[in-house]
């Protein structure tokens, strides 16, 4: 029995886009910050047969066979046929709505290949993660995390590296909750859609790779208005793409443009903050740690916002004895 924990991720170069379904291999490189605060801490027995509880409720054969998918790899290389009850709790406030798939597939992974008798390094454990989804290469690390696209077709360059470690730089990424609602075109079929049918996806793909070069170097430099400027251009780019899709979509709704633009208009009067925007309604905002707290406040204030989540840059996969 096995007990691993992984933290959520925030991205700031996005990910958007498979080059290989089945292995989940990204179009292109993206760079992330791994939160403090939200976490699935996630044990794993070998049992009789698959069976997963989250948040204390058995799940059905959907979100199972996603977990059964991520394990049939780890049995491959055991060489193992055990079953295994997968038991994970997502500490992630209930009202937040984020996907936690990023951290629940890292937590598995790092569970699960012990519980199977594995000891894979944590460049194996992200490829692994990484099959489960895309976003979880980058949570088997802490600090700033880079997702590199590689260049193989068999995906062993695709992995997360780490950039620079939690203690690095103290900023904080305020998290907006905005809606509970499950999101309504899942982000396995809305890359699929984009890379089919937007145009504005070349132009992407064109200018990710020089979006990551420019938002490692702001990282290394502490730069906040740099990395401030390139996370929201690939943001919005990436929202752009889905709206240019057939049939169009979007992940935004009215109070997350909302807070876009109060963010925009306290930034012109000298409050620094920066937004960034996932598969879902929820607006993130990067900023100082000395402007945390009036962020939040005057964010918490704003209508059709639920809650904000201030968090700081967090740690990488640990395991729990027991
Ligand atoms: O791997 P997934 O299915 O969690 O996709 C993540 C996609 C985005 O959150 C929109 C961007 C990213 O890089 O995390």
């Amino acid at each position: 029995m096995t007990t691993a924990r992984a933290h959520a991720n925030i991205a700031l170069v996005k990910y958007w886009g498979k080059r290989d379904e089945k292995l989940f291999l990204p179009t292109n490189g993206s760079l992330s910050m791994t939160l403090d605060g939200l976490y699935t801490t996630t044990t794993v027995e070998l049992a009789e047969r698959d069976e997963l509880v989250l948040n204390g409720e058995t799940q059905g054969p959907e979100a199972l066979g996603k977990v059964t998918r991520l394990l049939d790899l780890v049995r491959a290389m055991a060489g193992s046929k055990a079953g295994a009850r997968v038991t994970s709790i997502n500490q992630v406030p209930t009202a937040a709505g984020l996907a936690s798939s990023a951290s629940a597939f890292a937590a598995l992974a790092g569970a699960a290949s012990k519980a199977y008798g594995l000891a894979l390094d944590d460049v194996a454990l992200s490829r692994l993660a990484r099959q489960g989804s895309g976003s979880a290469s980058r949570s088997i690390f802490g600090g700033f995390v880079e997702w590199r696209r590689g260049e193989r077709a068999d995906g062993l360059d695709s992995h997360g590296v780490p950039v620079v470690p939690q203690s690095h730089w103290d900023v904080r990424m305020l998290v907006t909750v905005l809606e509970t609602a499950p999101k309504s075109v899942s982000s396995r079929v809305g890359m699929r859609r984009t890379m089919d049918t937007s145009p504005y996806y070349p132009g992407w793909i064109a200018s990710a790779a020089a979006d990551l070069v420019e938002a490692r170097e702001a990282v290394l430099a502490r730069d906040l208005a740099g990395l401030g400027a390139v996370m929201e251009s690939s943001a919005l780019k990436m929202h752009a793409s889905m709206l240019a899709a057939r049939p169009p979509f979007t992940y935004l709704q009215p109070a997350s443009l909302a807070v876009i633009q109060a963010v925009w208009a306290w930034r012109a009067e000298g409050l620094a903050g920066f937004v960034t925007m996932d598969a879902g309604p929820n607006v993130k905002v990067l900023c100082a740690a000395t402007d945390a707290e009036e962020l939040a406040a005057r964010l918490g204030a704003l209508p059709g916002v639920e809650e904000v989540l201030v968090c700081g840059p967090g740690p990488g996969l640990s395991y729990e004895v027991s």
